[in-house]
This record gives C-alpha cells, sequence and structure tokens, in this order.
C-alpha cells in the first residue's frame, strides 16, 4: 500500500503534519522531489519539529528515504540529523544513489542568479539553498551524484570537468570572484569524506531496488511531497517555480517503483483552508487590494504564523483559489484531500473563495497555460457564512459533526467541487488537533 502526499497549492499547505499523523501507519517515508528548500513542520506533544530534508516520518522513527528525483547537500543532512539527534530521535536516512548532490558552487549560483534578476520581473524568490542549479546540471549530464560521493577517482574527474566552468560562469559571466566553492582539491576532500561517512552508516541505496524489496516484505510506503502544484516546474506558474515535481507523477519518477504502484495507491493532496506564497509570481486571489484587504493578510499571517519555514519570509496571504484547485486535483488525480488550517479562517468577518476567474470578459473554472495570462485573471468571488472560533481541540476529539456548521458548508464546497472526500481536516498545528475521517491507509 502506498500513499502519496503532495502540496496541491503553493507550498506549506501543511504536508509534513499528515505525513505524521498518516505516517505511524506508514513503514517507510519516501520524499521523491526538491531538497532543503523544503520546511515540513511536526508538532509532537508541543514539540516543534522542522524538517528540511530528513523525511518528516523520523519524528515516528520511520525508515526515511531520499529518492533519486531530491536535490540532495549533505552538509544541511548531516547538521539536520546531528540537531535531530541532539534532540533525542534517531533518524534512519538512506539516499538514492542516483540523487544529485547540491555542491557550494551551486548555492552561490543560485544567489549570484538572482541577485543579477534583481530589478527584473524574473525574480523568483528562491530559498537560495542551490535548488535550481543543481537540477541544471542533472539535466545538463554534469551533476555529481550521491553514487559519486562513494568513488573518489569518479569524484575528482566529475569536478575536474565541471568546476572550471563554474568558475568561468562566475568570473566571466558575472564578474565575480571566484571563492572556495570552486576549489577543486577541496571538494575533492570534503566530499569524500561525505562519502567515507555514508557508507560507514550505510546510508547510499538503490532505491528502487531498496523500496521493491520493502515492500515485497509487506512494507507501507509514504512518499512525501515537497512544495506544491502550482511551483512544480511542469504544472505551476514558470518561471515562478521550483525546479522540480511535486505533483504525483514525481513520485515514481523521483524513486523508482513505476507509475501504477503510485496510482494504486492513494494520492492526497493537502490543501491550506487559503493561500500563502512565499516568493515571486501571480495570485489572483491575493489580500492586497486595499486597506482592509491586507488587515485581513495580516491578521491571517499572525494567526497562521504565515512566515517561510526556511527563510523566514512573511508570506503572502489570499483566499482559496478553486481553479488552481480544480487544475491541482486533475494534475496528481487526487484520490483524497486533507484540509489545513481552518481554525485560522474563525472568527473573521468575512469568508470568500475564488470559485472562478474572469478573463476577457469570460468566465472560466480552470487555469490558463501561461503564467501571463493567469496574472491577467480577476477572481470570481464566492462569500461564505463565516464560523466563530469554538475549543477546537475539543472539535478534533469529537469529530467532524463538532465542526461549525458554515465551516462544514466551506469543506463540503470543496469537496464537491474537486469531486474527492476529504480525509482529515487540520484545526491546530498538533498531530492531536487533526479531525479523523478516513486513513487513508485503510482498505
Ligand atoms: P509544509 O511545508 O507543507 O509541511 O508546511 P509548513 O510546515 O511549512 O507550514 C505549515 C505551518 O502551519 C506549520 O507551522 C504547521 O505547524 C502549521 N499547521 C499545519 N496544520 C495546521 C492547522 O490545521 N492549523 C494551524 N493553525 N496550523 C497548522
Ligand atoms: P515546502 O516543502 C513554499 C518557492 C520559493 C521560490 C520558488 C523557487 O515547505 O512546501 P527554490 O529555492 O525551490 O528554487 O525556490 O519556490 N519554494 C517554496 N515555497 N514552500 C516550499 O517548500 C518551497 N520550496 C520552494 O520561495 O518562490
Ligand atoms: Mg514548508
Amino acid at each position: 500500500m502506498t500513499v502519496t502526499i503532495v502540496g496541491s497549492q503553493l507550498g506549506d499547505e501543511g504536508k509534513g503534519a499528515l505525513v505524521d499523523l498518516w505516517g505511524g501507519d506508514a513503514d517507510i517515508v519516501v520524499r521523491y522531489q526538491g531538497g532543503d528548500n523544503a520546511g515540513h513542520t511536526v508538532v509532537e506533544d508541543g514539540e516543534e519539529y522542522k524538517l528540511s530534508l530528513v523525511p518528516s516520518g523520523a519524528v515516528r522513527d520511520k525508515v526515511g528515504v531520499l529518492g533519486n528525483g531530491c536535490v540532495i547537500n549533505p552538509r544541511t543532512l548531516f547538521s539536520e540529523i546531528d540537531d535531530l539527534r541532539e534532540r533525542g530521535l534517531d533518524p534512519d536516512v538512506r539516499l538514492a544513489k542516483r540523487a544529485h548532490v547540491i555542491m557550494p558552487y551551486h548555492r552561490r549560483l543560485d544567489n549570484i542568479e538572482e541577485e543579477a534578476k534583481a530589478d527584473s520581473d524574473l525574480t523568483v524568490g528562491t530559498t537560495g539553498r542551490g535548488i535550481g542549479p543543481t537540477y541544471e546540471d542533472k539535466a545538463g549530464r554534469r551533476g555529481i551524484r550521491v553514487g559519486d560521493l562513494l568513488d573518489p577517482d569518479v569524484l575528482r574527474q566529475r569536478l575536474e570537468y565541471v568546476v572550471p566552468k563554474k568558475k568561468a560562469l562566475i568570473e566571466d559571466v558575472y564578474g565575480l570572484e571566484a571563492g572556495e566553492e570552486c576549489d577543486v582539491e577541496a571538494l575533492v576532500e570534503e566530499y569524500t569524506e561525505i562519502g567515507r561517512r555514508l557508507r560507514e552508516d550505510d546510508m547510499a541505496v538503490n532505491c528502487g531496488d531498496f523500496l521493491a524489496e520493502r515492500r515485497e516484505a509487506g512494507d507501507n510506503v509514504m512518499f512525501e511531497g515537497a512544495q506544491g502544484t502550482l511551483i512544480d516546474i511542469d504544472h505551476g506558474s514558470y518561471p515562478y517555480v521550483t525546479s522540480s515535481n511535486p505533483t504525483a507523477g514525481g513520485a515514481a519518477t523521483g524513486t523508482g517503483v513505476g507509475p501504477t504502484v503510485v496510482g494504486q495507491g492513494e494520492v492526497v493532496g493537502i490543501v491550506k483552508s487559503y493561500l500563502s506564497r512565499v516568493g515571486e509570481g501571480p495570485m489572483p486571489t491575493e489580500l492586497k487590494d486595499d486597506a482592509r484587504d491586507e488587515e485581513l493578510a495580516d491578521f491571517i499571517r499572525e494567526k497562521g504564523g504565515e512566515f517561510g519555514t526556511v527563510t523566514g519570509r512573511p508570506r503572502r496571504i489570499g483566499w482559496l483559489d478553486m481553479p488552481m484547485l480544480r487544475h491541482a486535483a486533475r494534475v496528481s488525480g487526487f484520490t483524497g484531500i486533507a484540509v489545513n488550517h481552518l481554525d485560522v479562517l474563525a472568527g473573521l468577518d468575512e469568508v470568500k473563495v475564488g470559485h472562478a476567474y474572469e478573463l476577457e470578459g469570460d468566465e472560466r473554472l480552470t487555469m490558463p497555460a501561461t503564467t501571463e495570462r493567469w496574472g491577467e485573471c480577476e477572481p470570481v468571488l464566492k462569500e461564505f457564512d463565516t464560523w466563530p472560533e469554538v475549543d477546537w481541540a475539543a472539535v478534533a476529539e469529537e469529530g467532524y459533526e463538532a465542526i461549525p456548521d458554515a465551516a462544514q458548508d466551506y469543506l463540503e464546497y470543496l469537496s464537491d467541487e474537486l469531486d474527492v472526500p476529504i480525509y482529515a481536516v487540520g484545526v491546530g498545528p498538533g498531530r492531536e488537533q487533526t479531525v479523523h475521517i478516513e486513513n487513508p491507509f485503510d482498505d
């Protein structure tokens, strides 16, 4: 049995919380794309963990795998593992030998390119973790893979080819000075040592084989998506995207199981009850038109703690966007959804949803394929009755029927529009602050 968790919107939908919730029934939790640009929060008994690379199953002692579709910065991985050990966890993390390695020059180039774009509308607002440049090298067939770290000769050969090109890019194209990120000898030494640690701790695996063996032995696998559908490189708001496929297809190509394996399991879209976006790009339902909108956005931002987990940036806030969710449900083939942050919308004096878009006088229910056209869309808003602040802990304990009526109407509208059932409703950040409806691991 597999369950794939996918961000339906722009990232930070609360994927970590649901991976943690249902991860209790998983044996292995596998990340299939992205790297330490992710920040997934798990709150267990008031203790908060913010995970960037270690799969969120770690809090429940599950085996974590970083699939071949991931880009891995070993420096941040090891520091995260060490931090978690200091907090009493013992994360068992395996790395796909086919996954690509984020090298120091990737991170430098990510920041240099953002800086170069700073005065244009091409700025993406990346997390600065070197994600884009690493995937570029992967596609350009000049990347360093985890498997290469295990073989010093191969590592040296690859670095001797690629590093002079990065140095030339930094110096000749951008007119800057290359530093230690382009020192081949220092890189060979540091990354050979990292390879030694990977070997010593038996962390590098053939991901597809590893998962096949574990599935044959009866293990349940959870695929933990990072980021979200609208920042997917193919299905998102290009170029304001990350460089991987957070949508469900990525779970197959990013781990080495067949698409039929992913498709025979459950694919659960994680939906935030409103929208948040960190970084640039259109957002038709953004709350920014007047002082009242801004006040509302500030209120939601503060109440929902909407500040980037990785970079601390304040997130932009908007109403739920249904054309976006219809797109997400189709691209990933959701079998169900989980709706988070219902508590954050409680007590507002208005609650709206972008039901459709208006574009050149036409009303449309889905998103246009180009980002420029998407940016021209005006939301057609639908207003809902508001719901009051209630004792959400009690609601989580009592179940769905205890959710205020107006909020139930909101949830039912969502489920009807997307034609999928709701499996869980988040009413707070903690594991126990969830209204359980159905566990996707149950038959
Ligand atoms: P992820 O990247 O999708 O895993 O999400 P993040 O962890 O970056 O951001 C979600 C934030 O909302 C975290 O601070 C969570 O602890 C918190 N959170 C998750 N679910 C809920 C919920 O239902 N209600 C509230 N108030 N907070 C939630
Ligand atoms: P999780 O997994 C929200 C955004 C960045 C930027 C764009 C590209 O926590 O939901 P990148 O560094 O990936 O090249 O940046 O994508 N972004 C995220 N936004 N949540 C994330 O991850 C994100 N990861 C990247 O802000 O706009
Ligand atoms: Mg996050």
